[in-house]
């Protein structure tokens, strides 16, 4: 909004340039110093400068501030290392101001946008009292960092007589500059001018540093998206390949049974040596293995049929826990089954399977070696079906006790972990109208899933 009339205040804004330092410089050499109690030091509030005033205000009063002053401000504007993020904005802009105001201390609140998804947590940082996340930063003159000394968060400078802020952002990040030179607080002051348009370049140099920051992280995250598609997509087809191996196993696997079964019992009918017979007990137990264990990769990879039935959750575990039988003798954990009689629940056992199966497995991962204890419950809890699985390996940190069930989460190294498991699990669980949670087992040491599931109605 321009002004037309002049008032007393564009009247002042009148001096020149030189006139205005001039007067500042005599101030500063006769060593006039004017002590204010902290009471009475004007700390202006952080809330932003309105932008009418600061135009009008800033045009006239302009006028007043040295060329070489705007000459340095403008550079440093321009110069702003928005790619560098917002602390580097700030201390471009203090050091900028520190040239012009070299008798000043200069300084900056800076209250950061909140950290998404964890990328600046190393940052030290305070809290203000509405739980934003702020910074202080300060430049002093040589030798006079005693002047900067103190916890009054609106006096960043109490060593110094006259401390005014200006608001740079409206979330409240602000511009500080302390002097003795009384002149400092004088509104039409060219320093007040200065650190007008300063607080506005950084605040504007803030902004942007804020999107180029965000631009980045959003491109970064969609890198790493890409990459772990780019991986389940691979498990998927590897997942189809073995899927086809194992049924061609199948038929060859079901002959040597029924053939081994049928010499066994043609050799236990007959003198025979007994360690052969032992041989061939042996061979075809390991066949019958193996043919469990093809038989239920089969309809662990066979596509759900979502239908639902009657699932008695005691089987579902008991094939879980017979399909993970090599990954729990690989951790060497001991296992044991606390079932009383429940409702059967309404579900579809594929999938219930498959619930129970990548909670064993994590348990198993997360176990010490060959010290490994599984724990697997069930019981009824208001009218639900409650399954527990509880290991005692090293535990979930709390805060990932949520974020555990993030698809592409994983804490394990390459090729161990997609990070997708427990994620098809809450689907699942959800899919059948439960609930899945995760919590520190009691005595400190490992986990527990807990799962609610609907009885038959
Ligand atoms: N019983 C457990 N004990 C300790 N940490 C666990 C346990 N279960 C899950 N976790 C943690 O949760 C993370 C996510 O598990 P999730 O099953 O989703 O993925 P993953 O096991 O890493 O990979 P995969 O996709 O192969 O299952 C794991 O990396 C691990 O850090
Ligand atoms: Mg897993």
């Amino acid at each position: 909004m321009a002004k037309t009339d002049a008032t007393p205040e564009d009247k002042a804004s009148e001096k020149t340039a030189e006139e205005r330092a001039s007067g500042e410089h005599a101030r500063r050499a006769s060593g006039e110093h004017q002590q204010v109690s902290e009471s009475h030091t004007p700390v202006q509030s952080s809330m932003p400068v309105s932008r009418e005033v600061r135009i009008s205000s800033g045009r006239l009063g302009l006028a007043s501030v040295p060329g070489t002053w705007l000459d340095r401000l403008l550079v440093a504007t321009i110069d702003l290392p928005v790619s560098e993020g917002e602390e580097a904005v700030v201390l471009a802009m203090l050091r900028a101001l520190s040239d012009i105001l070299p008798a000043c201390g200069v300084g900056a609140c800076l209250v950061y946008a909140p950290p998404a998804n964890g990328l600046n947590a190393e940052r030290k940082s305070t809290r203000d009292l509405s739980g934003a996340e702020q910074k202080v930063y300060k430049v002093t003159p040589p030798g006079e960092d005693h002047r900067a000394v103190g916890m009054d968060p609106t006096r960043l400078f109490p060593g110094y007589a006259f401390e005014f802020s200006l608001g740079a952002e409206p979330n409240g990040t602000t511009l500080h500059v302390a002097g003795d030179d009384p002149n400092l607080m004088d509104a039409d002051s060219a320093t007040r001018h200065v650190l007008e348009r300063a607080a506005q370049g950084m605040g504007r140099g803030l902004l942007f540093a804020r999107s180029h920051g965000k631009a980045n992280e959003d491109a970064t995250n969609l890198r790493v998206l890409m990459g772990h598609m780019v991986q389940a997509e691979k498990l998927a087809s590897l997942g189809q390949i073995a899927a086809g191996v194992v049924h061609e196993l199948n038929n060859p696997l079901t002959s040597i049974v029924a053939y081994t079964d049928l010499l066994l019992r043609k050799m236990t009918a007959t003198p025979s040596d007994p360690a052969d017979v032992e041989r061939l007990r042996r061979i075809s137990e390991s066949a019958t293995r193996m043919l469990r264990f093809t038989r239920d990769l089969v309809t662990y990879s066979r596509p759900s049929q979502q239908r639902t039935e009657p699932v008695r959750v005691s089987t579902v575990i008991d094939r879980a826990l017979a399909f993970c039988e090599h990954v729990i003798a690989e951790a060497g954990a001991e296992v044991s089954r606390d079932f009383v009689t429940v409702p059967d629940v309404s579900g579809m056992p594929e999938q219930l399977a498959q619930v129970f199966v990548n909670l064993v497995t994590n348990a198993c991962h997360a176990m010490p070696a060959s010290a490994g204890r599984l724990r697997v419950t069930t019981s009824v809890l208001d009218d639900r079906v409650k399954v527990t699985v509880e290991d005692n390996g090293h535990g979930i940190p709390v805060e990932n006790l949520t974020n555990i069930f993030t698809p592409f989460f994983t804490t394990k190294s390459e090729g161990r972990g997609t990070g997708l498991g427990l994620s098809i699990v809450r689907n699942i669980v959800e899919q059948h109208q439960g609930e899945i949670w995760a919590e520190p087992v009691e005595d400190g040491t490992g986990t527990r899933f807990v799962i609610l599931l609907k009885p038959v109605a």
